[in-house]
């Protein structure tokens, strides 16, 4: 398959997964409770402080690279941020749009695929900012880490925090143990991956057949230095804002640092997500 097949394939995974997804991610209790933020952009901006003047994000431009349907997105509007959202999914990028409308703030979503933001946004970024499910998506990370070098204005903040490229190669269906199941390295092809459900809700998809690109870390930094990027902060946490392999377990359910998962006691032998603070 070309690699505009796979592009399309994981489009319409992606358009079929909105509807489950907005209640899912509670869409409409971001909308009633006004002082929400999403449990991802608390954790990165605890990361991102250090990087960011006065620590926060107020009154800075921030470009969100795969934001969904832009419960993050919208995150960063509340905290004072003047926001642009991109995604390569249309009903991601209607859903984005509404729910701007019904939350009452200011935000603009473009329907791009990162590779094309640079041309399709046309506006250059205090902060660009992606994470949470997204390198694995991309077949060139070199072509991304060129998007993210147009988008920064010069001084600007490059912000990623992804699922480490080591709990990729995890088996996700046994319940027994971590066990390496998938490549660590790029193979120059993807991987088929047939799944009917997503991550959250209970949709069935009828779409259920993505391509996804494993990138080691050596790739992903190497993406970056090539741009000339200078990386302020690398780092590996072992908490997952999702249930990745069966047998984690929350961490502080209903409590301050809810919407997180690690490895049981024992078993707590390997980082889950990686972080990375860069300057354009
Ligand atoms: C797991 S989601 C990111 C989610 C975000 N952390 C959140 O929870 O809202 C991945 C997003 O990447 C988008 N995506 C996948 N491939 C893309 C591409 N080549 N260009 C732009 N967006 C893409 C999908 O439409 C989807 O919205």
């Amino acid at each position: 398959m070309s690699d505009s097949g796979h592009l399309e394939a994981n489009r319409a995974n992606w358009d079929e997964r909105v509807a489950g997804h907005l209640v899912g991610y509670d869409t409409d209790g971001f909308v009633a409770d006004a002082a929400r933020i999403s449990t991802v952009v608390r954790d990165d901006l605890a990361l991102m402080a250090g990087h960011l003047p006065n620590g926060s994000v107020r009154g800075l431009s921030l470009a969100h690279l795969q934001c969904h349907i832009g419960t993050d997105t919208l995150s960063f509007a509340r905290l004072g941020a003047r926001v642009t959202g991109v995604d390569f999914s249309g009903a991601a990028i209607a859903a984005a749009r509404s729910l701007t409308e019904r939350a009452g703030l200011d935000a603009s979503f473009v329907q791009s695929t990162v590779e094309e933001a640079p041309s399709a946004v046309r506006e250059q970024f205090d902060v660009v900012y992606t994470s949470i499910g997204v390198l694995g998506w991309l077949p060139d990370l070199g072509a991304w880490a060129r998007s993210i070098r147009r988008l920064l204005k010069p001084g600007g903040l490059f912000y990623v925090r992804d699922g480490h490229p080591m709990l990729w190669t995890m088996d996700d269906e046994t319940d027994d143990d971590l066990v390496v199941r998938y490549p660590y390295f790029a193979t120059g092809e993807p991987l088929r991956v047939d799944e009917a459900t997503s991550y959250i809700g209970s949709a069935v998809l009828s779409n259920t057949v993505t391509y996804e690109w494993p990138h080691s870390l050596s790739e992903i930094l190497g993406a970056l230095l090539n741009e000339g990027l200078l990386i302020e902060a690398y780092g590996e946490q072992d908490t997952l804002p999702w249930k990745a392999l069966p047998f984690m377990i929350e961490t502080d359910p209903g409590g301050p640092q809810d919407g997180n998962w690690v490895l049981p006691r024992g078993r707590e032998r390997m980082p889950m997500t990686f972080s990375i603070a860069a300057r354009g």
